[in-house]
């Protein structure tokens, strides 16, 4: 990636001169089946300039899944950016909404009093948990009856289509925009980028010029999520990331531990309230394990080795049945309150 970003054009992104950064656009307009792209810096970018190109025009709504990004974690913007009403559901069977639940919730009216439902937007993998093909395709059909738009938060699709779950085109054939991160499990040092009609990414080069996200030399940031793509997502190096989360949830209930969400992709939900034990004493004692756990959410990466594997094996051992491994130091240098996520935006 370093060789990547040393070797990468400078001109200028704004205008649309910059080669390393048009051909990403161009290479995953390709890879996803769409007509174009348009790089963003973040994920909560990417999504809050789709919306705001998809919503024009008050009143309207959004109906997603209530543990939704686009609506939990990134500032209020759709209140904010696009003057949308959110519809919430909460997904009865914990995993994913279902046509059932969004027919039961959108609101499809001319009526004076009604907010329509002009965006449905979904998220896969939410929580790393796969929403599947054929419910997403069940959604999209009715979205299309009714003239609906389709959004995807697919921040992190890339999990779901490692997991076998459908390929990228046909995922996003269901959407009319989709957004997608370099910097997760894929490992780029920033960026994201959303995909879509030429007519919306033209629209969206606007918003995203509008919040400050027009760059001058995004080539920098353009080169390395192109190694990212084609390394760690098409070089296969997603499947060993899901294969040591499910690894680690065995480890955890073997010991009797309980996790809160099944492990479907690269990400590990330890439920410690459920499992009795003090989240203070798993960040405290993670430390002296040389771990950072910040929760009972892990979320696991492609160079997440065999060392950390065994040291939180030793930790589980350690709260869960109160055995110490030999890899365990006194010390612990952070108050758990600094590390902890809870309750700072992140579940
Ligand atoms: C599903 C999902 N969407 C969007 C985002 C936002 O990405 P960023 O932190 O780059 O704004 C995240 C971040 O973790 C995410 O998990």
């Amino acid at each position: 990636m370093l060789d990547a970003i040393a070797q990468c054009s400078l001109l200028d992104d704004v205008t649309m001169e910059d080669p390393t950064t048009l051909s990403l656009e161009r290479f995953i307009a390709d890879l996803t089946g769409k007509e174009d792209a348009l790089l963003v810096l973040s994920g909560t970018m990417g999504n809050q300039v789709a919306l705001r190109s998809h919503l024009t025009a008050p009143p309207q709504a959004i109906l997603c899944d209530r543990r939704e990004h686009i609506i939990q974690y990134e500032a209020g913007g759709v209140a904010t950016l696009s003057q949308a009403l959110v519809q919430p559901i909460d997904a009865k069977n914990k995993k994913y909404i279902t046509l059932e639940e969004v027919q039961a919730h959108a609101v499809i009216s001319d009526d004076v009093h009604a907010c329509p439902t002009r965006v449905i937007s979904l998220e896969n993998t939410l929580n790393g948990t796969i929403m599947p093909l054929s419910e997403v395709r069940r959604i999209s059909a009715f979205a299309r009856e009714h003239d609906i738009i389709m959004h995807l938060d697919g921040a992190r699709l890339w999990e779901a289509v490692a997991a076998g779950a459908g390929s990228l085109k046909e995922f996003c054939a269901e959407f009319d925009s989709v957004s997608l991160c370099f910097s997760k499990g894929l490992g780029a040092p920033i960026g994201s980028i959303i995909i879509g009609t030429k007519a919306f990414i033209k629209r969206s080069r606007w918003i995203r010029k509008s919040i400050g996200g027009g760059l001058r030399q995004a080539g920098i940031v353009a080169a390395p999520a192109r190694v990212a793509v084609e390394e760690t997502f098409l070089g296969g190096k997603l499947t060993q990331s899901h294969e040591n989360a499910k690894k680690i949830e065995k480890l955890w209930t073997d010991l009797g531990g309980k996790t809160s969400y099944p492990v479907d992709t690269n990400m590990t939900w330890l439920d410690l309230e459920a499992s009795g034990v003090d989240l203070n004493t798993f960040i405290t004692t993670g430390e002296q394990y040389g771990l950072v756990v910040r929760g009972g959410r892990l979320v696991v990466h492609y160079q997440i080795g065999a060392d950390a594997i065994t040291r939180l094996s030793q930790l589980f051992k350690d709260v869960l049945k109160g055995e110490a491994g030999d890899l365990k130091k006194n010390e612990a240098k952070h108050d758990p309150e600094e590390l902890k996520l809870k309750d700072k935006g992140v579940e």
